[in-house]
């Protein structure tokens, strides 16, 4: 028997009304918001990643899905969507008439990683970015976003993690006290943070290898260390994060996977899934457009992990389902015979270009199983037509809930149909 590949999984039917009512409650949400959205493709080049990324972070340097094409081009199967994001609002120049732009984009991302609960090599991702505004107000407005959506699909077990990078101007004298407190404990650190001391500091914070996490008791902490600038810009989000209501914790260790941050990160974290407690992180990435040949402008986004986020929900898909998000057939049609059979095919098609959902049986069973099959389908009506009904040119609409039966000309049947659903 085929069998997937390890990490990756199939969406199944029973599963995908959860999916489907989260992607709808997003997209919704950032409409409202001013969001549109974009889709990049899933594959792009190599040095997009390696760029932005970086080079020295574990995405890059372990986990991408990286191959060469057939004319030999190293071309990668994106991790994450913030890149290929950027580099869109730059090659389609959407900062010419007007920098401020809000794209939201929902999608698979693939990393090499050990699968676990909550982590996977195909995962899915819901994705927001902000170019163009510099303002704290937007880093405030985002996590507001981002935190009410969570909300509206009652998700309770959730903190909001905030931290500051800084930037350009301070990083420098952050990494240079964080590499003289790591020099000292060289030899308990991972292969990889060994070789990062000095190259990218940060990264050595970042690491999971148990090992590195008790090196590091009690590391220099980078909001001691920023500019007059950061140090504004990091207070004015914390004040309006209090005027919107919404509670957040400064989390000094929060250095994030990605050396693109600047100023704001931050992280929903929730208890419910072991290990992989972050079921959305994002941040400020002010260099990036500039970084990658545009012109510069700030910037700030955000990822939830959907995957993980259906892994929490409290929602149930099949409560979704019999809430009518998902919508079980309005009429099932049960033809008796092959000229009824023929007959009823049309209709079908006819019902369901008329905004009807419409299931039907092609099969030629008997009355008794095919109203047996209405019942699995949970069919609101049945539109039962045989011998008789064809004599008499007008077929059977029974209503499965009060069991009451209504005769329908075959001459008006989708609007008489129509009029009868909506009666109801
Ligand atoms: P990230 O923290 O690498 O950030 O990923 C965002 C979220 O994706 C994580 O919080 C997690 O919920 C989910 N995730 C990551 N890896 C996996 C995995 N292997 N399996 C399941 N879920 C996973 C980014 O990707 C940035 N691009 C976010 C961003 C957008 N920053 C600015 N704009």
């Amino acid at each position: 028997m085929m069998q997937l590949i390890r990490g990756f999984k199939d969406i199944l039917p029973d599963e995908i009304h959860l999916w489907q009512h989260i992607e709808l409650t997003a997209r919704k949400l950032f409409e409202n918001f001013g969001f549109t959205e974009i889709r990049p493709p899933l594959l792009e080049k190599t040095d997009l990643f390696k760029r932005s990324i970086g080079e020295d972070t574990d995405i890059v340097e372990k986990e991408m899905y990286t191959f060469a094409d057939r004319k030999g081009d190293s071309v990668t199967l994106r991790p994450e969507a913030t890149a290929s994001v950027v580099r869109s609002y730059i090659q389609h120049k959407m900062y010419a008439q007007d920098p401020v732009r809000k794209l939201y984009t929902i999608g698979p991302m693939f990393r090499r990683e050990r699968p676990q609960k909550g982590r996977y090599r195909q995962f899915y991702q819901i994705n927001a970015e902000v170019f163009g505004i510099e303002s704290p107000l937007i880093d405030a407005q985002l996590i507001f976003m981002l935190v009410k959506l969570f909300e509206n699909l009652s998700v309770s077990d959730m903190a909001t993690h905030i931290n500051s990078l800084g930037c350009p101007e301070c990083r420098p004298g952050f990494k240079k006290a964080l590499t003289e407190y790591l020099l000292p404990k060289k030899e308990s650190l991972c292969e990889n943070c060994k070789n990062r001391i000095d190259r990218n500091p940060l990264r050595v914070l970042d690491c999971k290898v148990p090992s590195c996490r008790e090196a590091l008791e009690a590391p220099p902490e980078i909001t001691s260390y920023l500019c007059r600038e950061c140090s504004l810009h990091f207070d004015k989000v914390q004040t309006v994060l209090s005027d919107h209501g919404v509670s957040y914790k400064v989390d000094k260790q929060l250095v994030r996977g990605l050396d693109y941050y600047t100023r704001t990160t931050f992280e929903i974290q929730t208890t419910s899934l072991g290990a992989q407690s972050a079921i959305a992180g994002g941040g400020r990435y002010d260099g990036l457009v500039e970084a990658l040949g545009g012109p510069p402008q700030p910037a700030i986004g955000f990822a939830i992990g959907f995957d993980r986020l259906v892994e929490i929900s409290t929602l149930k898909s099949e409560d979704i389902a019999t809430k009518g998000i998902a919508k079980r057939p309005d009429v099932f049609l049960v033809p008796l015979g092959d000229e009824c059979t023929a007959m009823a095919g049309k209709w079908a098609g006819e019902l369901s270009l008329a905004g009807i959902r419409t299931e039907i049986d092609f099969s030629g069973r008997s009355l008794k199983s095919l109203m047996k099959r209405a019942d699995r389908l949970n069919a609101r009506h049945v539109l039962i037509v045989g011998e008789n009904e064809l004599n008499q040119e007008a077929a059977v609409l029974r209503n499965m809930k009060t069991r009451e039966q209504t005769e329908i000309p075959f001459d008006s049947l989708v609007e008489s149909i129509k009029k009868q659903i909506q009666h109801q």
